[in-house]
């Protein structure tokens, strides 16, 4: 299964430069800026890299980021949505460099929020990494969804159960598919050594699914619920995985 040290080093490359975009993102993250502003913002940044956009060169979306505001989860087209304050905004940067891809998302309440959203975000960070934890060369993929359902369901969140995380490395999307983060007691993979992949759990208060706008990309959650949702690419090893989006020892504060 392993990954050879070049190809380890690609992602690691790859997986840096996504994070430093999500970050350089967030850090404009203000009430006023449009969805496209920050999503030039971020164009730049992967260029300067000499990084694609994985959603416009895999999937020809409109834009080099996803930008979803409150009860859009997903796959939100960056246009002329003005931030507000109270808004919760999920930045998602998937991109390739050198023939390998790396994906991470966030999502950021935007001042004043309430506590009832900061407890949102923070659970949702929780769940991934508690999800982290899990993933682990032998395990069983359902501790996943075990985990994460466990502990949103202990706190009266639901988890979407429509998005999944992904096996990623030589495509955006590739095996192993469709990883849930709910508790499905027919999942019976186990995860393997050298395996690359996502975790994204996208918790909400009362949606287990999403649904597509009329707009023929963004995601929404079934009933307007609000959202958010935490998403790291790591590699699978007999400990810890080792997190590819990740910037050194920081971690990205959640609800700034
Ligand atoms: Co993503
Ligand atoms: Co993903």
């Amino acid at each position: 299964m392993g990954l050879t040290k070049e190809e380890m080093n690609a992602m690691r490359r790859i997986g840096s430069v996504v994070a430093e975009t999500l970050e350089e993102m967030r850090d404009h993250l203000e009430p006023g800026i449009t969805t496209r502003q920050l999503d030039e913002i971020g164009r730049a940044v992967l260029e300067r890299h000499g990084a694609q956009s994985a959603p416009e060169l895999v999937y020809d979306f409109p834009g080099a980021t996803c930008i979803s505001v409150n009860e859009r989860a997903a796959h939100g087209i960056p246009g002329d949505l003005k931030v507000q304050p109270g808004d919760l905004v999920n930045i998602d940067v998937s991109a390739e460099l050198d023939g390998f891809f790396a994906d991470s998302g966030a999502s950021f309440g935007v001042d004043p929020i309430t506590d009832e959203q900061q407890a949102l975000l923070d659970s949702t960070k929780e769940a991934l990494e508690k999800a982290m934890g899990m993933a682990q060369h032998g395990r069983p993929v359902k501790l996943v969804g075990r985990v994460v359902e466990g502990l949103a369901k202990d706190r009266d969140y639901t988890v979407i159960r429509n998005l999944g995380g992904h096996g990623i490395g030589r495509e955006l999307h590739q095996q192993p598919n469709f990883i849930p983060h709910f508790f499905d007691r027919r999942e019976k993979r186990r995860f393997k050594e050298g395996q690359v992949l996502t975790l994204e759990p996208f918790l909400a208060m009362g949606a287990k699914r999403v649904e597509e706008m009329d707009d023929g990309w963004t995601l929404r959650t079934e009933n307007g619920a609000a959202v958010a949702q935490f998403e790291h690419t790591m590699v699978i090893t007999r400990g810890e995985p080792i997190v590819l989006t990740r910037r050194s020892d920081e971690e990205l504060d959640v609800g700034q």
